[in-house]
């Protein structure tokens, strides 16, 4: 496995493999590697000639009061997990190799789907995010790029780019991978204390009780929303930022649950912003 620090060099590096007529899968990753990431690399090692997987930390999509300096990292580690998967190339860029002195285009997916949701809570973090995609799409000139269906929007957000600018990518979704209790595993979970660790349980299992009622036969989205709401306010330690019942595939409003639904929520662990998703088919 090789480690590469400049764009140019890695840039230099894909064009090459292309060149050669190899298959390359990117996993773009803010790094503090755990399980949910490794389910992606494992998946682009089967499905790819050469594994990519970058690892930037990338100031762009965090607000000013974010977490952007505190956010885990851990490059050492992450470089022996990465290679213990099968990545043949770390992408681990410098924040000037991405953003140099004087730097100044971005690219913004406008419209509902970065609106709601993560849009409505966290402004500019989506364009942040498709800004980061694209420049790491042109740098390591991945054939498929795999991304964790726990950042459900950002998936969606980031095939719209796709699709609106004819990015020859494939993008690839992959399931949430879980703790044995239902947390969805997160490097965020990191800042969380033993008493909100278990605070946080309230998400999963809220969202699991708005599915229940749609296996059951419920049809009125609102009314599975005001559940998982209701069950969230009322569990300790936690705030609502937002509880969604959206279309699957573009998170627009339902009048009646049909077809590909999300119920998506974000909530406030003390001061941890944690996210989780449940996506069915009815
Ligand atoms: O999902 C993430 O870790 C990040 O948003 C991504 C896609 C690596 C872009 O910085």
């Amino acid at each position: 496995m090789e480690v590469i620090k400049r764009t140019a060099e890695m840039q230099e590096i894909s064009l090459r493999l292309k060149r050669e007529g190899r298959i390359i899968g990117l996993v773009p990753t803010m790094g503090y590697l755990h399980d949910g990431h490794l389910s992606l690399i494992k998946k682009a090692r089967r499905e790819n000639d050469i594994v990519i997987m970058s690892n930037f930390v990338n100031p762009l999509q965090f607000g000013p009061k974010e977490d952007f300096a505190t956010y885990p990292r851990d490059l050492d580690r992450d470089n022996k997990s990465a290679e213990s998967v099968g990545v043949d190339y770390v992408f681990a860029p410098a924040n000037e190799e991405m953003y140099p002195q004087g730097y100044d285009t971005y690219v913004e997916v406008k419209g509902p789907i970065t609106e709601k949701m993560c849009g409505k809570s966290r402004p500019g973090h989506f364009k942040g995010v498709t800004t980061v995609v694209l420049k790491l799409f042109l740098i390591t000139q991945p054939d498929r790029a795999y991304f964790g269906q726990k950042d459900a929007q950002q998936a969606i957000v980031i095939r719209k780019m796709v699709t609106d600018l004819n990015v020859p990518v494939k993008i690839i979704t992959c399931p949430i991978v879980r703790e044995e209790d239902g947390l969805a595993l997160s490097s965020r979970n990191t800042y969380l204390s033993s008493e909100e660790r278990l605070q946080a349980l309230a998400l999963p299992r809220a969202l699991s009780a708005g599915r229940d009622m749609i296996m059951k036969g419920e049809t009125d989205p609102q009314k599975v929303r005001l559940h998982i709401k209701q069950m969230l306010e009322s569990s300790p330690g936690i705030r609502v930022d937002y509880v969604v019942v959206v279309d699957g595939d573009n998170l627009s409003d339902l009048s009646a649950i049909k077809g590909k639904v999300l119920l998506a929520a974000a909530v406030y662990v003390g001061k941890t912003r944690l996210i989780d998703n449940i996506d069915l088919e009815v």
